[in-house]
């Protein structure tokens, strides 16, 4: 009897053990994305949750088709005073008195035979989210949003909006 007992503690701790295993593998997949080495590591999640909008630094500039990445005289509106002892921030120092930009790496980009506005999309209501995933959870950004082909033609179809061939892909 003592040792069904045990057996049966022996049995849930192994299948507990195997559990938080399972989970442990689960979350570190998750946590591990890869993304492109970026030439200094800006994190996302850190600086939104200062209460930085996208807007601050994606300006969307006319006629609005590319979001923009901001100028490092951007950054240096608070890294003039902010941390400027760390390393990561003399390199962005530097090429700001330099006028020079960083060599970002780009996360998403479709080839130029495709049509695309941002400014068309934010019109039609589309969030940032829903084609770049959640990036103001993100320290590091890698490519969790569908900007297939297929990607782009689902949500066309749910909206209601063209798929004919030529709608993104005319010479325009
Ligand atoms: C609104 C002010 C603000 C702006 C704008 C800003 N940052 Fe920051 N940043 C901060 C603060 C505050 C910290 C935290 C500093 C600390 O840990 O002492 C920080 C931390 C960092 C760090 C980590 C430093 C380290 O090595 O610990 C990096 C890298 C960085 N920022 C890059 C950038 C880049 C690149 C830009 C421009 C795209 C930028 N920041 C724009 C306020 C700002
Ligand atoms: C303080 C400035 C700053 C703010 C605020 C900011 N970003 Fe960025 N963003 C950057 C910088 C710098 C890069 C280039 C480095 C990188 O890819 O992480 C970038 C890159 C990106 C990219 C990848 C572009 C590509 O193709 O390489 C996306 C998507 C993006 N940001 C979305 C957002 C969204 C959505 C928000 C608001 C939730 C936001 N950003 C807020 C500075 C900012
Ligand atoms: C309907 C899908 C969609 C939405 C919504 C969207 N993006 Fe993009 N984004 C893209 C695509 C596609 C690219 C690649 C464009 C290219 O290569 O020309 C891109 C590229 C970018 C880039 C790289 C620079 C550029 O403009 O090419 C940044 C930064 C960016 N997006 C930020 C944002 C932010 C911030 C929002 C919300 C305000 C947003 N995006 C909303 C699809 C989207
Ligand atoms: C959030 C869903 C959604 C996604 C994702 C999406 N689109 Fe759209 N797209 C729309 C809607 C809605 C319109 C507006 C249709 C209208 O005005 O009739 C539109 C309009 C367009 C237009 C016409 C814009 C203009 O200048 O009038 C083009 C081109 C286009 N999309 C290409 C793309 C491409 C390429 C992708 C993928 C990289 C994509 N779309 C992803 C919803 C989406
Ligand atoms: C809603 C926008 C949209 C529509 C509509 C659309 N495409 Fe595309 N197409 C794309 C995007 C985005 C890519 C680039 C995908 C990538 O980056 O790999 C692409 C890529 C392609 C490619 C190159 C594929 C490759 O593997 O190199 C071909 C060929 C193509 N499209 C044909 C078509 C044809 C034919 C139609 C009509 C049936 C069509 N497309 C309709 C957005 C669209």
């Amino acid at each position: 009897m003592k040792n069904a007992v045990r057996f049966g503690l022996l049995l849930a701790a192994a299948a507990a053990l195997l559990l938080s295993q399972q989970q442990g593998q689960q979350e570190g997949a998750a946590a591990a994305p890869t993304g492109p080495a970026q030439p200094v590591p800006y994190s996302h999640k850190f600086h939104i949750s200062m209460g930085l909008k996208c807007a601050e630094c994606h300006t969307n500039p006319p006629p609005g088709e590319s979001m923009g990445i901001p100028s490092v005289a951007k950054c240096m509106t608070c890294h003039m005073s902010v941390a400027k002892d760390k390393p990561t921030i003399q390199k962005i120092a530097a090429a700001a008195k330099e006028k020079k930009e960083l060599p970002w790496v780009r996360v998403y980009q479709i080839p130029s035979y495709v049509a695309f506005s941002h400014k068309a999309h934010m019109d039609a209501g589309a969030t940032c989210q829903r084609c770049h995933g959640d990036v103001a959870k993100r320290d590091v950004l890698f490519k969790e949003g569908d900007i297939s082909m297929g990607g782009c033609m689902s949500c066309h179809r749910e909206y209601k909006a063209s798929n004919d061939c030529g709608f993104c892909h005319e010479a325009r």
